[in-house]
C-alpha cells in the first residue's frame, strides 16, 4: 500500500514538474487600414466658351460645376435669377449638393460618379452648400 502511494506521488510530481509549454506568441489579426481615397489634383478650369460670353442677355443660362477630387469646381459661381446650375459628379466616392444656408433649400442626395444634379435658382441671394458625407466640401452660388 505504501509503495502504491509512493508511485502515485511520484507520478503527481512528474506531472507537476513537467516543463510548461512555451507561451505561444499572440497572433494579432492584421489591422485593416481604412481605405483612403486618393485625392486627385483639382481639374483645371476650362476657359469659358465664347458662346457663354456672347449669349444674349436675359436668356436663362446653365452654369456647370464639377464635383471632382472632393471639391466643387468652381467652388463659387455667380448667376442671375432664372439660371440653372448643373453639378456633374466625377469622383468614385459619392457626394451631395446640400444647401446649408440661402433663400431656398435643397438637397441633391447622394450622387454617384457620372450623375448630374440641376437646380434652377428663382430667388436672389447667396446659397452656401456642402457635401453631407464630407462637410469640408463647400461651395456657393450667388444669385443676382
Ligand atoms: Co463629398
Amino acid at each position: 500500500m505504501r509503495k502504491i502511494f509512493a508511485v502515485v506521488l511520484l507520478l503527481v510530481l512528474l506531472v507537476a514538474c513537467r516543463p510548461q509549454a512555451p507561451m505561444q506568441p499572440v497572433v494579432q489579426p492584421p489591422v485593416t487600414q481604412p481605405v483612403v481615397q486618393p485625392i486627385s489634383e483639382p481639374v483645371k478650369q476650362p476657359v469659358s466658351k465664347p458662346a457663354e460670353q456672347t449669349a444674349p442677355s436675359g436668356q436663362p443660362q446653365t452654369v456647370k460645376v464639377d464635383i471632382v477630387g472632393f471639391k466643387y469646381v468652381p467652388a463659387s459661381v455667380k448667376i442671375k435669377v432664372g439660371d440653372t446650375v448643373t453639378w456633374t459628379q466625377v469622383d468614385s466616392v459619392q457626394h451631395t449638393v446640400t444647401i446649408v444656408s440661402g433663400p431656398e433649400s435643397f438637397d441633391s442626395g447622394l450622387l454617384k460618379a457620372g450623375q448630374t444634379f440641376s437646380y434652377t435658382f428663382t430667388k436672389p441671394g447667396t446659397y452656401s452648400y456642402k457635401c453631407t458625407p464630407h462637410p469640408n466640401m463647400r461651395g456657393e452660388v450667388i444669385v443676382e
